[in-house]
């Protein structure tokens, strides 16, 4: 759309949020919120897209460097009309419409978008100006629609300029609007600042438009919910609710068993495959991808990590950063810290840590282990309580496990060490030297036997 271009308008300090951190940089279903409208304008491939800044400017414009965004810099928050003056100095030569969106309000939606933007051009000549309304049942701290006897719209009173009439409006300003470039290098600069907040109203635009005969348009939102602004952290918890369950929805409407999508954190860009059970208290996010088939029980936490077909997480399981292949068994209490390879039909078990590691086909460590900076081949099997020492208090090494080797319950592999293929370690092993394919290894104490020990120590104690 190279006749669109979009400014998004997050300056503002977010006072109400009470916070070190840009509003626009709190997070809403796993991102910043910012990230959502700049998605959508992105998808609908707008020309160029400027994003106001000012407050935290460095950290937003971190957080968004690789998108190929313009930043325009308000260095003093003088209001919202101020802010698009701004942008518009960023704009000059460019004659097609102006989307503006406000970046404290993710929901919004691209049909709704692209609704706007059909409504402002239909008709012989387009509107002047273009806006998103929705009616709310709580319109507290929102900007009023003034409608007049015919239903035209004449302007919008900010909540904090409202007389008691006006406050009982319910249709409010969603921050959304459509505007050709040249109306707003017109009249932009005759918005003034006369009022509660003694800032420059973008919505005041409105106003100039109608009352010079200018059409001006308006969309209802069906649901409120979708243009709701976050100004606190109150409304923050609310929308991040609302965005889960609409990718819940879409997940389930796809074929996914989500037993209580209101329980289950799923974040926004998270894939699942059909026939896929999630239970409560399960959070998934950093754009994981899960497979068909699949089983996700209560509290587990999947971050950033795929996960194949047919595979289980039991309860209260972290997987971070890893790739686990299909028909793989994970936990109950499992952790896998990132960096791991789990391949197929492998399983690990309660207790079990793992970290940089890959673990073969069909390999098990089902109990009390710890696996790190380790390279298990196939069909290994790794006994209980067994430890790879891979730090010597300054460097990590690594430590080799090849196919079919058999690691008895609580032993410890000192890294660097390599157990050859087939090779068993006795339980109880401390292994220091590479064991070759098909060996023994084994470092046991003589077990001593002493007959009759205990009643010769007992021998005139009463036992208590
Ligand atoms: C604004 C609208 C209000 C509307 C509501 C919808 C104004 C004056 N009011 O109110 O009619 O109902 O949104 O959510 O526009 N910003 C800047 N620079 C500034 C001031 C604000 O970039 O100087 C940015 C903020 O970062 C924010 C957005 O503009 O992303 C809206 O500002 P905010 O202060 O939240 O306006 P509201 O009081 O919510
Ligand atoms: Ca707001």
């Amino acid at each position: 759309m190279r006749n669109l271009a979009a400014v998004v308008l997050a300056a503002g300090k977010g006072t109400r949020m009470k916070s070190d951190m840009p509003k626009v940089l709190h997070r809403v279903a796993g991102h910043p919120m910012l990230f959502y409208p700049v998605r959508l304008l992105k998808k609908m491939k707008v020309g160029r897209v400027l994003v106001v800044i000012g407050h935290g400017a460095d950290d937003v414009k971190k957080t968004f460097q690789a998108e190929g965004l313009v930043f325009v810099e308000q260095s003093e928050q003088l209001g919202t009309g101020h802010a698009v003056m701004c942008a518009l100095k960023e704009l000059k030569g460019f004659d097609g419409d102006v989307l503006i969106l406000s970046g404290d309000v993710p929901l919004i939606r691209e049909e709704t978008l692209a609704a706007l933007i059909g409504l402002h051009r239909a008709g012989r000549k387009k509107a002047a100006l273009s806006l998103v309304t929705t009616v709310m049942d709580d319109p507290n701290g929102y900007g009023r629609i003034i409608r007049d006897d015919s239903g035209r719209i004449t302007r919008i009173v900010e909540d904090k300029d409202c007389s008691p009439l006006q406050k009982r409006i319910t249709e409010v300003n969603s921050g959304i609007y459509l505007a050709g470039a040249g109306f707003l290098h017109e009249n932009i600069r005759r918005i003034g600042k006369e009022n509660a907040q003694g800032e420059y109203y973008l919505p005041d635009l409105v106003h100039l438009a109608a009352s010079e005969g200018g059409r001006v348009e308006s969309l209802k939102a069906d649901e409120p919910q979708e243009v709701m602004g976050i100004n606190n952290r109150v409304e923050l918890a609310r929308s991040d609710k609302h965005l889960r369950l609409r990718v819940a929805e879409a997940l389930m409407l796809s074929g996914v068993t989500i037993v209580d999508p209101e329980a289950t954190y799923i974040e926004y860009g998270a894939a699942v495959g059909i026939d896929t059970v999630i239970y409560p208290g399960a959070r998934i996010s950093g754009n994981s991808v899960i497979g068909a088939n699949c089983l996700i029980e209560e509290g587990s936490r999947i971050e950033s990590s795929r996960i194949g077909d047919r595979s289980t997480v039991k309860s209260y399981s972290v997987i971070e950063d890893s790739k686990v292949g299909q028909e793989v068994s994970i936990g109950p209490f499992a952790h896998l810290r990132p960096g791991n390879t789990i391949g197929d039909k492998a399983r690990i078990g309660n207790f079990v840590e793992v970290k940089k590691s890959v673990v073969g086909k069909g390999s098990k460590a089902n109990h009390l282990t710890y696996l790190g900076d380790s390279f298990i081949g196939e069909g290994v099997n790794i006994g209980a309580g067994t430890i790879t020492c891979n730090y010597d208090g300054v460097k990590k090494y690594q430590t080799t496990i090849e196919d079919g080797a058999f690691i008895g319950s609580d032993s410890q592999l000192v890294a660097p060490v390599r157990v050859g293929k087939g090779a068993y370690v006795g339980s109880g092993t401390t292994v220091t030297k590479d064991v070759p394919p098909g060996a023994l290894v084994i470092t046991r104490a003589p077990e001593k036997v002493v007959e009759g020990w205990v009643a010769r120590k007992l021998k005139g104690k009463e036992k208590d």
